[in-house]
Parts: structure tokens; C-alpha cells; sequence
């Protein structure tokens, strides 16, 4: 990483290129992070807007809290919002900025592992609509994103895991062998953080790169998502699961999805078990019933990927192989449920 991140913010900070500055925060990045960056950047003068932190605010309610108070601070086309917060911050913040007169500058200051490896990098901006994860949104790129490791210091121990399900996602879509799944496992995740954050994140820049608008080749980065977001909705709803976090519902999806691989494209047994395996040691297995596997099936229908009514799957041949645009039978979805929940 560079060594002064928040040189290019404070450059401009001081040029007074913007008339007024926003920094979006939860009430978690507000008590924890705040203070970091405002000691980094010398920032002295700007708005806070403060939101409620989780995914049950990743909505429409919260936007208009947000645009509320842009108004009431008398924020103009030059205004800057910063978002310093996690994915759904960041996600939201760029949504609430790109769509606010037109479009603000944003700036995205991850402060989850999750944020600074995936959700604050491609473009990807938006908001959660009746169950539907990420339904309402648009393309858009913050100016700029600082990576700064030293956020992750009052990361819980869970929270901090659950960006490994992103950087997992990454390392089996790379074709590098020095990054892919096998290479990973070998590296300290928490003394080895900072390097990980810098090359997990550039192999997802590099996919975006070669399709931002996610027509073709950037579909790879759906990996494990077809099922882990219809997961992560339906711990939303239903009674029987607690609200699992967004890596978490990403572990169940890979697991499941390279299953499918394992049956449809031939993905090798030895590499599913040894996936599985290894996200054992960090993720608890969940138990669904019968019911709620029928019912996160039912959601997923829905899902916003799918064109002509076919639902898409991204499926590996080998690690670093990914194979787009695949569809699989109920019965094949239900057997890879059974898959995850035998023990090893
Ligand atoms: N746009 C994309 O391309 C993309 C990619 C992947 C995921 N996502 C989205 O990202 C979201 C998940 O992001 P997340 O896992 O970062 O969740 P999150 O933003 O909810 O953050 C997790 C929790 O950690 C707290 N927190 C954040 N930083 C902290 C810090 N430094 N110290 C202490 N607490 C802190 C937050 O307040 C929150 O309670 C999902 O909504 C998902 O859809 C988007």
C-alpha cells in the first residue's frame, strides 16, 4: 500500500475545490473510525451524518435521512461526501451521492476488511428493496478509494472473518498461483492482512476493468452470490435462522455453487473438500430444513442477475476457471444443501 493514502484527499481538501464537505458515517465507524480520520487527513471543517449501522438499513428510509440532511446543511453540485464506514455504507453512500442533484463527488474510505477488498472497488452502488439484496441501484465510481488497514484494529473477531468469504471468492477466480485458493490458506490472515487487502482487491479491479457494466466477464464475480444473497434474504425473514452477515450467506453459497461445479463441469472432489474443510475452521456450519432450502429456492428466482427468466449460475471447471451463465435443476440445487450439512 502507499505510504501516505490520504495524500491525493488532503491535496484536495485544501484546494477548496469543494463547497462543503459530508462524512457519512454508522453509529460504529462514528465511535471507532472518526477519530482516525480526522487525525490523518487534518480535515477541520465538515458535516457528520450519522445513520443506523447493519444491513436492515440498506434502504430507501435511511437515503432519504441522508438526502434530508445534505439539504439541510445546504449541500450544492460541488459538495463531497465521504463514506467511511463498511459495505453497506459505502454502497449506500455512493447509491445517495450519485443520485443527489444529479450526482456528487464521492469519495468510498472502507473501514471493514469485506469493504476494502470488495464492496468499496467497481462501481456498484445501491440499496436493498423488499427482500430483494441490492435491487435499486446504479453504476457509478467513487473519485477515489483509500485502503487504510489500520480501521480493522476494532473490527470484531466475526466481522473481521466475514471478509475472508470475498477474499476466498477472489483467490478461486484467480488464474495467479501465487493468489489462488492454494496460496491464500498459506498466508497469516491477520499478520499478512495488509498484503492481502492490496492484492485481493486489485484481482477484482482487474475483472471490473475488463467489464464495468457486467455484461460478460465481470458475471465471475458472482460467484457463490446467486445462493449466498438469497441466503442472506431469507435470514432476513424467516424464523428459523438467525440474520446471518453477508460473508456468512457468501461461505454457504460457495460451498454449495462449487458443489454444482463439482457435478455439472467435473470441479475436482479433492479441491470441494478441501474448501470446505478449510472454511470450517472459520465459518460455523448452518442448518437449514427441508423448508428453508425450498424457500431460499423460491427467492432466488427472483434474483436480479437472471435474464429470460433463466436463472444463472457462475460455476468453476477448476480453480481460476470460471464458467458463466450456467443453470442448474431444483433437485441438483437441493442435493448441494445436503452436500453442505454432512459432516466431513
Ligand atoms: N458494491 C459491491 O460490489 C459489493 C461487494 C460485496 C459486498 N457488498 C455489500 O457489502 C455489504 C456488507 O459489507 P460489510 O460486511 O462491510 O458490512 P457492514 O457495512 O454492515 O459492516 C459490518 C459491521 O461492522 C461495523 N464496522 C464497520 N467498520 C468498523 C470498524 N472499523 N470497527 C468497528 N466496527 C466497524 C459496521 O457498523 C457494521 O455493524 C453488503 O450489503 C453487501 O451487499 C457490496
Amino acid at each position: 500500500m502507499k505510504t501516505d493514502q490520504y495524500s491525493l484527499l488532503k491535496e484536495k481538501l485544501s484546494s477548496k475545490a469543494f463547497s462543503s464537505i459530508f462524512v457519512l458515517v454508522d453509529d460504529n465507524t462514528d465511535k471507532f473510525c472518526l477519530d482516525i480520520f480526522i487525525k490523518k487527513t487534518k480535515i477541520d471543517e465538515f458535516n457528520k451524518i450519522t445513520i443506523n449501522s447493519g444491513e436492515q438499513n440498506k434502504n430507501i428510509d435511511t437515503c432519504q435521512i441522508i438526502w434530508d440532511k445534505l439539504n439541510a446543511f445546504n449541500a450544492d453540485r460541488k459538495s463531497l461526501l465521504i463514506n467511511l464506514g463498511g459495505g453497506v455504507l459505502t454502497d449506500m453512500g455512493g447509491f445517495v451521492a450519485s443520485t443527489y442533484l444529479r450526482g456528487i463527488t464521492f469519495i468510498n474510505i472502507p473501514t471493514t476488511l469485506l469493504g476494502m477488498v470488495d464492496a468499496a472497488h467497481g462501481g456498484k452502488t445501491g440499496i436493498d428493496f423488499k427482500l430483494l439484496k441490492n435491487q435499486i441501484g446504479l453504476f457509478s465510481d467513487p473519485t477515489e478509494v483509500i485502503l487504510d488497514s489500520d480501521y480493522l484494529s476494532t473490527l470484531t473477531k466475526d466481522e473481521f472473518l466475514n471478509g475472508y468469504a470475498e477474499v476466498f471468492k477472489h483467490s478461486l477466480l484467480t488464474n495467479k498461483k501465487d493468489l489462488n485458493f492454494n496460496s491464500l490458506i498459506k498466508l497469516d490472515f491477520y499478520k499478512d492482512v495488509t498484503f492481502i487487502i492490496e492484492k485481493y482487491s486489485e484481482i477484482k479491479k482487474e475483472i471490473v476493468e475488463l467489464d464495468k457494466f457486467e455484461s460478460n466477464q465481470r458475471k465471475i464475480l458472482n460467484l457463490g452470490h446467486t445462493i449466498g444473497h438469497a441466503i442472506e434474504s431469507y435470514s432476513y425473514i424467516s424464523s428459523s435462522l438467525n440474520e446471518l452477515k453477508h460473508g456468512e450467506a457468501i461461505i454457504v453459497g460457495l460451498i454449495t455453487e462449487l458443489y454444482i461445479s463439482h457435478k455439472l463441469l467435473g470441479f475436482p472432489l479433492k479441491d470441494l473438500q478441501n474448501i470446505k474443510k478449510t472454511f470450517s475452521e472459520y465459518f460455523d456450519v448452518i442448518s437449514f430444513s427441508d423448508k428453508d432450502i425450498e424457500q431460499i429456492h423460491d427467492l432466488m428466482i427472483y434474483d436480479k442477475k437472471n435474464e429470460a427468466d433463466k436463472l444463472n449460475f457462475v460455476l468453476l471447471e477448476e480453480i481460476g476457471s470460471p464458467v458463466i451463465d450456467q443453470q442448474i435443476t431444483k433437485e441438483l440445487f437441493i442435493e448441494a444443501f445436503k452436500f453442505y450439512s454432512k459432516s466431513l
